[in-house]
């Protein structure tokens, strides 16, 4: 598994986060590999689900490991998260997940299997830059009306903590949900499962 902790709700993080979250690719490399579980490279290159221990993420904290190429978050949402979710819809675009990729298995309003836990691929919809994860509420740079969510530092776009797209910004759909399956109530393997 390639994993790193991105950052949780804590403001000292988010210096952190926006250094380390680039365009696809090109922050990529600074991510260490958790060799143990690190795949092959060929299985890596052929697309290898990936799995990953969701048991010991806190509320608020965000791991981003790769999967066929691509980056992919897993989040915690605390509880106020997920109730804030629903207060969100008149300001998004597609606030059911109508027209966005996703599973079956994650066509809710959460946009997840668990509503506690968030599985993405973090990479815009608009250019494919991988968007920051900016969980705080209202920060100076981003608005009074800023609730927690994704900001893509290339062209402004912004997303919900469901992955969900802001009406009036560049990227035209929702975050893409990849097929993941549980295969104990601490692990999620990603590539596998329903695709929708
Ligand atoms: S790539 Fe994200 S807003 Fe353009």
């Amino acid at each position: 598994m390639t994993s790193e902790v991105v950052d949780n709700d804590k403001r000292r993080f988010l210096t952190q986060t926006a250094t380390v979250i680039g365009a696809v690719g090109a922050g990529l490399a600074a991510i260490p590999f958790v060799s143990s579980m690190r795949p092959s490279a060929r299985a890596e290159a052929l697309g290898a689900p990936v799995e990953v221990d969701v048991s010991k993420l806190e509320p608020g904290q965000l791991v981003r490991v790769l999967w066929r190429g691509k980056p992919v978050w897993v989040l915690r949402r605390p509880e106020e998260v997920l109730t804030a979710l629903p207060r969100l819809d008149d300001k998004l675009l597609d606030p059911a997940s109508n027209s966005s990729e996703q599973p079956d298995s994650s066509r809710n309003r959460h946009r997840s299997i668990k509503p506690e836990v968030f599985v993405a691929l973090g990479v815009c919809t608009h250019l494919g830059c991988s968007p920051l994860y900016r969980p705080e509420v209202a920060p100076a740079d981003l608005g009074s009306d800023w609730q927690g969510g994704f900001f893509c530092p290339c062209h402004g776009s912004r997303f919900d903590l469901a992955g969900r797209v802001y009406k009036g910004v560049p990227a035209p759909s929702n975050l893409e949900i990849p097929p993941y399956r549980y295969v104990s109530d601490a692990r999620i393997v990603i590539g596998e499962g329903d695709k929708g």
